[in-house]
């Protein structure tokens, strides 16, 4: 059964007070404080508390403040060791501990999610009142796939930190830090679409193996995801139509100029069509992986 999307905790509070001299207590410099968080259940707790709270309107979200950035972000725990992508070794979904190594990548995944989305939120000044709800939704919608897959991990004897994990995920959140539109097309229209793609065969193997609970998780993890991808494109195309820009050609563009990884199918053209991806942008990717509207076989990865 699918699990449900629980209401987002009360506490701990989104207000943990900032350092001395920080700017007035807000929507945003509250989720500077909840990047810069190390432990990932406060961070995750904390971020869903703080979505909380704008929603309700406790807490204002102002638009023109425009915040330093501090050193050494994100917030994030001494372990798991990061190592480059092709040390990290095969997965065997067929025994505990490989399902479990599998596991362990995803929460890394979501880790990492909480910390891109929350940094749109502190980092972009001048936006749209709903551009900073948006991404605090995503952010407590992150923290949520992290905390469902941290249960199961520790289902399994596990917890967070106790793998190497890929040391990629940031990397295109600092090569963007300075450009909003950019940030938008290569983190959620690029990364996090890679993720819809990524997530049948995944399911699949989880689902052969007989691990229906954390296949389970999968299917919220993909329908939440197809809305982030979504609230990508529609920030993605608000920034082009105010710039007069043709959103095809500057994607294009910036997927160069940013060395956006190549897109290499199959691809998920369903949940793609629901993320908001036009229909020009479904025929290239079909023109793209050559396919003539067939899918082939999975290349797995979600990153
Ligand atoms: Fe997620
Ligand atoms: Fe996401």
């Amino acid at each position: 059964m699918m699990p449900a999307v629980s209401p987002a905790p009360s506490a701990p509070s989104a207000r943990s007070a900032p350092a001395t001299g920080s700017p007035p207590l807000c929507a945003r410099t509250a989720a500077l404080g909840a990047l810069r968080e190390a432990d990932p259940a406060t961070k995750a707790s904390a971020t869903r508390a703080l979505y909380a709270a704008v929603l309700d309107g406790s807490l204002p979200c102002p638009a023109d403040l425009e915040l330093d950035e501090p050193p050494e972000l994100p917030g994030r725990p001494a372990r798991p060791e990061l190592v480059e992508p092709r040390k990290l070794g095969r997965r065997n979904m067929q025994s505990p501990q490989g399902r479990a190594v599998l596991l362990h990548a995803l929460a890394h995944i979501e880790f990492n999610a909480i910390n891109l989305a929350l940094d749109a939120v502190w980092r972009f000044p001048g936006m749209p009142a709903a551009f900073y709800t948006d991404w605090l939704k995503v952010a407590a919608e992150e923290a949520y796939h992290f905390s469902l897959l941290s249960a199961r991990l520790a289902e399994y004897g596990h917890a967070y930190g106790d793998f190497p994990a890929h040391d990629g995920l940031w990397d295109m959140c600092e090569r963007t830090r300075g450009d909003v539109l950019a940030r938008m097309a290569l983190v959620p229209r690029t990364l996090e679409a890679r993720g819809l793609d990524a997530s049948p065969p995944i399911r699949a193997r989880l689902q052969q193996a007989g691990d229906h609970a954390s296949a389970a998780i999968l299917d919220v993890i993909l329908r939440d995801e197809i809305g982030h991808v979504l609230i990508g494109n529609r920030w993605f195309r608000h920034l082009c139509d105010n710039g007069g820009l043709d959103s095809h050609v500057t994607y294009t563009r910036l997927a160069e100029q940013y060395r956006a990884p190549k897109l290499r199918g199959p691809f998920n053209f369903e949940a793609r069509r629901d993320a908001g991806f036009d229909e020009a942008e479904l025929a290239e990717l079909t023109a793209l992986a050559g396919l003539d509207g067939e899918q082939t076989a999975p290349s797995g990865t979600t990153d």
